[in-house]
C-alpha cells in the first residue's frame, strides 16, 4: 500500500446516531416523519417560517442535550496523533465532532449552533430558540434564521473540500447513505483522482460500489477499530 499522509474523512448522520440524534432516512427517520419541503427548503421558509423556526428550534435543543459518542473521540484521537495532514469533512449539523475533540471540522451543511442574519449576513454562535425572532447580535435587525443548507441551497466550503481532496491520500466515508449531493459524489471524486477509498457503515449505502472497501457496523466498533488499526502503522 503507497503511504498515507493525507486523510480526508466524510461523516454522515450515522456518526451520530449511537449518540441519539435522529438519521433521516431510516426507518422512522426525520424525513419519514417531515416532509423536506415543509421544513428544508427556502421556500418553506419564505411560507410558513413559524413551522421551519419551530422544526429547527426543537432540533437545536436537543443536540445540546446529547454527547459525542465512542466514534467521534476516535476521530479526534486519530486527528490528535495523525502525522499527516486530516480534515473532517461533515453533513451534520450538529457539534459533537468538536465537543469529541476533533480540531479541523468542515460543515458542508451548516451548523444548529449559529444563526445566519438575512439583513447582514453575520453568522452568530447561537443556543436559544429562533422562533419569537430575537434580533441579530451583529446590526440588530430581526432577521435571523438557522445556519442550515436547505434543499436547493448551495453547500458551503466546496472549495477547501476539493482541494483536500485533491491533496489526499485516502477518502473514508462514515455513517452516511450517499443519497445527498455533492457529498455523495466525492466518493467517485477521489476514485478518478487515484485515491484509496473506504467506506465505514451499518449496511450498505448508495454508494457502496463506488468503495474499494466497505466494513459494515456500527460507528462505536467500526470506528475506532479503524482508527486503532491507522495509528498502528504510524
Ligand atoms: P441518512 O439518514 O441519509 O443516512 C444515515 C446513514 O447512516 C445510513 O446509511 C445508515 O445505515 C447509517 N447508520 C445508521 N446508524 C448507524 C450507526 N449506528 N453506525 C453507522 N452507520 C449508521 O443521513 P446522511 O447521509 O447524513 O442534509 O444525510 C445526508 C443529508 O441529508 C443530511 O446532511 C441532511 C439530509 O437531508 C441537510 O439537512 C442539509
Ligand atoms: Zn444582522
Amino acid at each position: 500500500m503507497p503511504t498515507i499522509r493525507n486523510i480526508v474523512i466524510l461523516t454522515g448522520a450515522g456518526i451520530s446516531a449511537e449518540s441519539g440524534i435522529d438519521t433521516f432516512r431510516s426507518e422512522g427517520g426525520l424525513w419519514e416523519r417531515h416532509r423536506v419541503e415543509d421544513v428544508a427548503t427556502p421556500e418553506a421558509f419564505a411560507r410558513d417560517p413559524d413551522l421551519v423556526l419551530r422544526f429547527y428550534d426543537m432540533r437545536r435543543a436537543a443536540i445540546q442535550t446529547k454527547q459525542p459518542n465512542a466514534a467521534h473521540r476516535a476521530l479526534a484521537r486519530l486527528d490528535a496523533a495523525w502525522p499527516g495532514d486530516l480534515l473532517i469533512v461533515t453533513q451534520n449539523v450538529d457539534d459533537l465532532h468538536e465537543r469529541g475533540g476533533a480540531r479541523r471540522v468542515l460543515h458542508m451543511h451548516g451548523e444548529h449552533l449559529n444563526a445566519w442574519c438575512t439583513a447582514c449576513d453575520a453568522r452568530s454562535p447561537w443556543t436559544a430558540p429562533l422562533l419569537h425572532r430575537p434580533p441579530c447580535p451583529a446590526c440588530g435587525t430581526s432577521a435571523l434564521r438557522p445556519d442550515i443548507v436547505w434543499f436547493g441551497e448551495m453547500p458551503y466550503r466546496m472549495d477547501e473540500i476539493h482541494a483536500a481532496l485533491r491533496q489526499a491520500d485516502l477518502f473514508v466515508s462514515i455513517g452516511t447513505s450517499g443519497a445527498v449531493y455533492p457529498a455523495a459524489g466525492f466518493v467517485r471524486g477521489a476514485r478518478d483522482l487515484g485515491i484509496p477509498t473506504l467506506e465505514l457503515n451499518l449496511e450498505h449505502s448508495k454508494g457502496s460500489a463506488w468503495f474499494d472497501e466497505t466494513r459494515l457496523g456500527p460507528a462505536t466498533e467500526v470506528v475506532p477499530a479503524w482508527v486503532d488499526q491507522m495509528l498502528a502503522s504510524v
